[in-house]
């Protein structure tokens, strides 16, 4: 037996603060292969190239496994520094590579920006509802979270005013099909958000997995591209995730160099360095334009399926139900009529091996819509099952009206 279990161990303050995803959670009841799952965020793999991957660990392990097999420097690896920093420019970004940190995925970058400039007690700006797995990182840092409207258009910076602004230590925002909503900011938005918090000289942290996964509309300018004009107040989070395979865990943060210096420090006491061959073997695989090949089939698979499920709730949802029609991403946000209680419906739903996420564990604040929202997502589920599984919520949702 292990006594282990027997003992009580002591936790700090902050372990406290650490929480299982209720996603999570909600993940374990689904694993039943009967299940059809609305509720994971796990990209499709049938848009991940292996072999295109598996050629490129080849590569680099064969022309330069000694130096790929070796500790590296904290930035991450500079000829992919330098790509992304000629992507982003071809954008309108203006940035040098030396203002790039490469981190182990995205969420890495969400710990380590806390981690500098967090203190227990400090104001962030959060959208209501947002990105669960943010919430659970700057948790840990005790921050005193002040909530910022959104609409169906998304954030509403107007809403910023100095006083709900006042000595916060960043805004953190999803302007391209926000997960969990779908939603995205439009321009005249944009603009307005990075004015006011350069007036207010308040970083915004512009979280952005997904803005390459645009099937429909036109493609908006990043927050960065916007801001730096305005004396560049954005730190940039980009990750390889959704354009190429989550596995690989490699995203970067581009920030003004005084945060980069910082986050470096912080990086290098959690891990030292994001993963070498991973880093060689990804710039072997963009660097020769892969992406603008490959992203055309990856927007495809998930426009096919963001399609299927629109239509298919078109169908079967009541009148009284409305929701997101994204333009690009992996989510879609159901707003059930306020008398519907979302995890009422999720009980029954798996009764009726059908699953979803909950709007409220996204919530970091009451806020419109908390107890009658749900977050589908269509990303792996195959058309025939997406077909099925809004059918049946689309019924059951009749049954409680
Ligand atoms: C909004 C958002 N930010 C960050 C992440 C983390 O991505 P990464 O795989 O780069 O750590 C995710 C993952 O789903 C996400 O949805």
């Amino acid at each position: 037996m292990d006594k282990s279990i027997e003992h009580e161990f002591h936790f700090s303050k902050r372990a406290q603060q650490l929480t299982s995803s209720a996603i999570r959670e909600i993940l374990k009841v689904t694993e039943k292969a009967e299940i059809i799952s609305f509720a994971g965020g796990l990209p499709a793999p049938s848009g991940f190239p292996v072999d295109v991957i598996r050629l490129a660990f080849d590569k680099v392990l064969r022309d330069s496994g000694k130096v790929a097999l070796q500790y590296g420097t904290t930035e991450g690896f500079s000829p992919l520094r330098n790509w992304i920093a000629e992507e982003m420019n071809k954008e309108g970004a203006n940035i040098t590579s030396d203002q790039i940190l490469m981190v182990s995925g995205s969420q890495q970058a969400l710990d380590l920006i806390s981690k500098i400039m967090v203190d227990d007690g400090d104001k962030i700006l959060v959208e209501n509802p947002s990105y669960l797995g943010a919430l659970q990182a700057f948790s840990v840092y005790q921050p005193n979270y002040m909530p910022v409207l959104t609409d169906d258009g998304g954030l509403v910076p107007d809403s910023i005013t100095p006083q709900v602004a006042k000595n916060a230590r960043f805004i953190y925002a999803l302007p391209n099909f926000q997960n969990p909503t779908g939603r995205t900011l439009n321009l005249e938005r944009r603009q307005k958000l990075v004015s006011i918090m350069a007036n207010l000289n308040i970083p915004i942290i512009e979280d952005d997995p997904y803005g390459e996964l645009r099937y429909n509309g036109t493609p908006k300018p990043s927050l960065l591209s916007l801001s730096n004009k305005l004396g560049g107040n954005v730190i940039r989070l980009g990750t390889f995730s959704k354009v190429l395979a989550p596995g690989l865990r490699l995203g970067y943060v581009i920030a003004p160099t005084s945060i980069i210096k910082k986050l470096v420090q912080a990086k290098q006491a959690a891990d030292l360095h994001t993963c070498t061959l991973t880093q060689m073997a990804v710039y072997e695989v963009v660097k020769d334009g892969f992406l603008e090949q490959h992203l055309p089939k990856v927007r495809n698979i998930y426009k096919t399926q963001c399609n299927c499920m629109l239509e298919a709730i078109q169908k079967e949802f009541p009148a009284e139900t409305k929701w997101t029609k994204p333009e690009g991403g992996m989510f879609l946000w159901i707003n059930l009529p306020e008398y519907i209680d979302s995890t009422e419906l999720l009980k029954k739903a798996v009764n009726r091996n059908v699953a979803f996420v909950t709007g409220r564990p996204f919530y970091i604040a009451p806020g419109y819509g908390q107890n009658n929202t749900i977050r589908l997502s269509f990303a792996t589920v195959p058309e025939e099952k997406i077909k099925q599984g809004v059918s049946i919520l689309g019924q059951l949702i009749k049954e409680n009206l």
